[in-house]
């Protein structure tokens, strides 16, 4: 046996100052959309905006449904929208925040594991780390790739495709 130990890396800021203006815009960006959330059963208004590799921003909102599992995440509905609309442009970083009362919370908006999984494949498919930022109003982290939010991703390599 062998006990392996694994550490992460990321960025930890106190103050949206500290930040770059591009991250900054970003969040920002995050900020405003969650306007467009749907959450009328959670009051839970969560904000994505991801930048693409030519400057295009793209943002995302919680969209609910009364059938619950129907609904989806910010972070999964500005990834497959970038997907759906811009699929020849790499996903450079994504930016998370949460609101309640159109008031950004003070602590991270940390990503679902199903959110985490499409992040871990919209990497791969660019062949490219992507930059995660979870931002909050007094705490702020940023991750230099998806690798270090979901260690031993389930790899689409492992899955044989069956002969057509
Ligand atoms: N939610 C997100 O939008 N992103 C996450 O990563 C976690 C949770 C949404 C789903 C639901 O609309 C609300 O937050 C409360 O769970």
């Amino acid at each position: 046996m062998t006990e392996k130990l694994l550490t992460i890396k990321y960025c930890e800021y106190t103050s949206m100052d500290e930040l770059a203006p591009e991250d900054r815009n970003l969040i920002e960006k995050a900020f405003e959309a969650t306007a467009s959330s749907y959450a009328p059963y959670s009051g839970f208004n969560v904000g994505a905006a991801l930048l693409l590799s030519d400057g295009t921003i793209v943002k995302g909102a919680n969209q609910e449904n009364i059938a619950y599992p129907s609904g989806l995440c910010a972070e999964r509905s500005a990834l497959f929208a970038a997907g759906s609309n811009y699929s020849d442009k790499r996903v450079v970083t994504l930016a998370i925040v949460s609101a309640q009362n159109g008031v950004l919370l003070d602590e991270p908006a940390t990503p679902c594991g199903a959110c985490r999984q499409v992040m871990a494949e919209t990497q791969m498919r660019y062949g490219e780390k992507m930059r995660v930022i979870m931002a909050g109003a007094k705490r702020i982290m940023i991750f230099d790739s998806v690798d270090d939010i979901l260690p031993f991703i389930f790899d689409s390599k492992e899955v044989k495709r069956a002969d057509i």
